[in-house]
């Protein structure tokens, strides 16, 4: 499973790239508002700049047309560029002709394994169920990941699961298992991934371990 960073933050996406475990971005309209990007399409690019892979950017438009014609503008900002677009039924419409173009979609706002099926016959490059949103609502979220990936795999559909919505590290963990292809992660939880109070406690005993030996005045002066 690959990790996508959750974020419209540039410097965000360039520690994620930096530590060499982040290799695609996902965005959405909230996130953007959030960093209050005074250019959706200065922003977009900058973000395609910092990251080799895939990046998404979610259109506004709610209808087939309005949704084509801002997914193929969009789809020319950058060459990892990706579109997103609701599962919706103008959402689908809009991607099987999409898709059909070479124009790479990212399905979002999946909540179901039926939606994911249909995204993948539609084409969709990626699909997103959107875990925490489930389990706010007192589904297992994860259970529709491991549902959505069995499917796949029994059909040969060859549209990636990216497990969006991750709250927790925990999340991560059990997306793979479940068989997710990749899962997109907001900063914060990068970081909590990172961190475990044994490895801080081990690199502080190995420290001092080697100064009580090493470090000692008489030592030093030999
Ligand atoms: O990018 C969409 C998704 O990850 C949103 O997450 O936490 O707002 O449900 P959240």
């Amino acid at each position: 499973m690959r990790l996508f960073l959750d974020t419209a933050n540039f410097k965000e996406v360039r520690h994620g790239v930096e530590l060499g475990v982040i290799s695609g971005v996902t965005t959405n309209p909230t996130l953007v508002a959030k960093e209050g990007h005074p250019d959706f399409k200065a922003a977009v690019r900058e973000i395609c700049g910092l990251v080799d892979g895939p990046v998404s950017a979610e259109v506004l438009s709610l209808d087939r047309q309005g949704m084509m014609r801002e997914a193929r503008e969009v789809a020319g900002w950058a060459p990892n560029v990706v579109v997103k677009l609701p599962i919706t039924a103008d959402g689908l419409a809009a991607t099987s002709v999409l898709s059909r173009e070479g124009i790479k979609i990212n399905l979002t706002l999946c909540f179901s394994a039926n939606q994911a099926l249909l995204a993948a016959l539609a084409g969709a490059t990626f699909v997103s169920p959107f875990v925490g949103r489930l389990d706010d609502a007192g589904h297992d979220g994860m259970a529709i990941v491991a549902d959505i990936a069995q499917v796949f795999a029994r059909c040969h559909y060859t549209t990636q699961v990216l497990a969006a919505s991750i709250r927790h590290p925990l999340h991560c963990v059990v997306a793979a298992k479940a068989g997710a292809d990749v899962a997109t992660i907001p900063y914060k939880v990068l970081m909590q991934m990172i961190q475990h109070p044994l490895t801080d406690i081990g690199i502080a005993r190995f420290l001092e371990d080697w100064r009580k030996v090493y470090e000692r005045e008489e030592v030093k002066t030999l």
